[in-house]
């Protein structure tokens, strides 16, 4: 087991608001991992922040007349407060352009770049690239949109750098009927100078590696990094003709007014916020290393799948150029999940297309409903092998008819009997019966199970295992009908109350990755407190000891509401 855990989410672009998308994909299957280590006793840093260098930027803050820092700071303090809202809690939520931790990314960015280029994997090349002679200035790949060259796609709305449809990766000047996405006119090829990272020196290497992971990561992942590997890496420009992100640090007069490739200092992100947070709690910064540079030390990487190309590969090829930096022990990747409502066609989530007050957007969602229920569904249907779809008729289905009327049920019928006919005291179980036994074993049991299926990145089916406990627990509530036993055997109505309480208990402890407010409002109505949520089977509840208030653990939604 390693020492320590390193978990990121990928950085999301500061130029838009969060949707369920990006919750489902990066995000939420993080946090309930992380949730999970920790309470597992496991010692965990989280890392996330935002995106904020390169074009994507740019081109907002040009479409908006605002400058790249006001788009980038807006958004990355929205970002944040909606990650906080959804209780996604990164141990620091920092930004590859913003105050606090500009100062030492550009910093690490560049030595990263410095070191790579004195190892010599840099090729600098004069070559040619796509300008927009409308506005006099080159066109970096985000910036020009075309028709996919790649025969098996050929779709149109193909970037640059990457195909939106087929995911592969494009070289600009190939892309057939190419625009510029900033005046939507022509383009026309012209000189410049740029460094390439020689991909394909790491082609040998990188299948080496990915084929270590065979039968652990997700084949989906590991048969795109392999297929691409085989069609050959290309080298890779990692510098960019804008003005926006980290200036090249070589003394060139060809490097003057060049930045490094967003997708160069992107995960550079991961390394530096890491090293912000070290001296955000008092420790120094080169303290970061332990978690990045340790043998020991677990480095697991979550992103969305069109981000695949970037951790398996690229990512990885500079970390092997760089040589300091340990390589990730996993990559896990969810696919996208699209948007469907009311029976109609699957769409993928935009703005464009999508109301502004749609619970779509998590601003939205959180002004007027739970984030656990919402925490809920996303992992119920988590596009964990394929893509899957939201669809709200079916999330309010899903809260009603399982968080509300299975898992809620359960934890409130023991409880207000509890608090009806035991002066809400838990009640002397000593008269416990074989079936009693069984359901705690039981509960014991999901505790592994569910352990198991986080540890392997099988969050949906952990949730499954989950519920299929609560299941249980009504099943057995019902069997044991302690509102009857109550007029005949009081002994036996108090064994199976004070079992159900008991097995309440575990539930907390099992919800607490999945939905962290409802396992700390089971806590309360238990009387207990956060330790009592540690991943370890709970010793049964001390007889004639006080329990809190029972509260409605979940609220059930009308189909209008959304
Ligand atoms: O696709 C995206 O939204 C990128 N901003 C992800 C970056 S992940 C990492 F490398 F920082
Ligand atoms: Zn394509």
């Amino acid at each position: 087991m390693p020492t320590r855990y390193l978990v990121t989410s990928g950085l999301p672009y500061s130029n838009g608001r969060l949707h369920v998308g990006h919750i489902a994909g990066a995000y939420l299957p993080a946090d309930t991992y992380v949730r999970y280590l920790r309470a597992a006793g496991r010692d965990v840093r989280f890392i996330c922040g935002s995106d904020d260098n390169g074009v994507a930027i740019e081109i907002s803050a040009r479409q908006q007349n605002k400058t790249p820092q006001e788009v980038s700071t807006h958004f990355n303090q929205r970002q944040k407060a909606d990650f906080a809202g959804l209780r996604i809690d990164f141990d620091v939520y920092g930004g590859t352009h913003q105050p606090g931790y500009w100062d030492i990314h550009r910093a690490l960015s560049q030595d990263f770049f410095k070191r790579i280029y004195e190892r010599g994997f840099f090729t600098k090349r004069r070559t040619r690239q796509l300008f927009d002679p409308q506005i006099n200035r080159f066109l970096p790949d985000r910036y020009v949109e075309g028709t996919c060259y790649h025969p098996d796609c050929r779709k149109p709305g193909a970037h640059g750098d990457q195909c939106s449809s087929c995911g592969r990766l494009i070289d600009a000047l190939l892309l057939i009927e190419p625009k510029s996405v900033i005046t939507g006119g022509p383009t026309e090829v012209r000189e410049t100078t740029h460094w390439y990272l020689r991909l394909n020196d790491f082609e040998q290497p990188l299948r080496d590696w990915l084929n270590t992971k065979q039968g652990i990561w997700r084949p989906s992942v590991l048969n795109f990094a392999l297929g691409q590997i085989k069609q050959g890496l290309p080298e890779r420009s990692m510098t960019r003709d804008i003005e926006w992100g980290i200036p090249v640090p070589l003394d060139d007069p060809d490097a003057a007014g060049k930045v490094l490739f967003v997708w160069f200092d992107a995960p550079i992100g991961y390394v530096s916020f890491t090293a912000a947070l070290c001296e955000q709690r008092g420790e120094r910064r080169e303290d970061y290393q332990k978690w990045w540079c340790d043998p020991d030390t677990s480095i697991v990487h979550f992103i969305g799948e069109d981000n695949t190309v970037f951790h398996t590969l690229i990512w990885p090829a500079m970390l092997m150029a760089e040589q300091q930096h340990k390589l990730p022990a996993h990559v896990v990747a969810n696919n996208y999940l699209n948007f469907k409502i009311g029976g109609g066609e699957e769409e993928k989530i935009s703005k464009s297309r999508t109301p502004q007050e749609s619970p779509v957007w998590i601003e939205e969602y959180l002004k007027r409903y739970d984030p656990d229920a919402l925490r809920y569904y996303l992992t119920a249907i988590a596009p964990e092998a394929a893509r899957t779809f939201f669809d709200p008729a079916h999330f309010i289905q899903r809260n009603n008819s399982e968080l509300c009327d299975v898992f809620g049920n359960f934890v409130n019928r023991p409880l207000t009997f509890v608090a009806r006919y035991f002066d809400n005291k838990v009640p002397d179980a000593s008269a416990a019966t074989d079936v009693d036994r069984a359901l705690v074993a039981r509960g014991a049991a999901a505790l592994e199970k569910v352990g198991a299926c986080i540890e392997g990145f099988r969050f949906k089916a952990g949730l499954e295992e989950l519920m299929s406990f609560a299941s249980a627990c009504n099943e057995y509530f019902q069997i044991r009908a302690p509102w009857s036993s109550r007029k005949t055997n009081m002994a036996d109505c108090a064994a199976s109350i004070g079992t159900s309480v008991h097995a309440v208990h575990h539930l907390a402890i099992l919800a607490a990755p999945f939905m962290p407010g409802a396992a700390e409002r089971i806590v309360a109505m238990l009387g207990l407190d956060a330790p009592a949520l540690r991943w370890q089977p709970p010793a049964p509840p001390a007889t004639g000891r006080a329990l809190g208030q029972a509260q409605i653990l979940f609220t059930k939604l009308e189909g209008e509401e959304l």
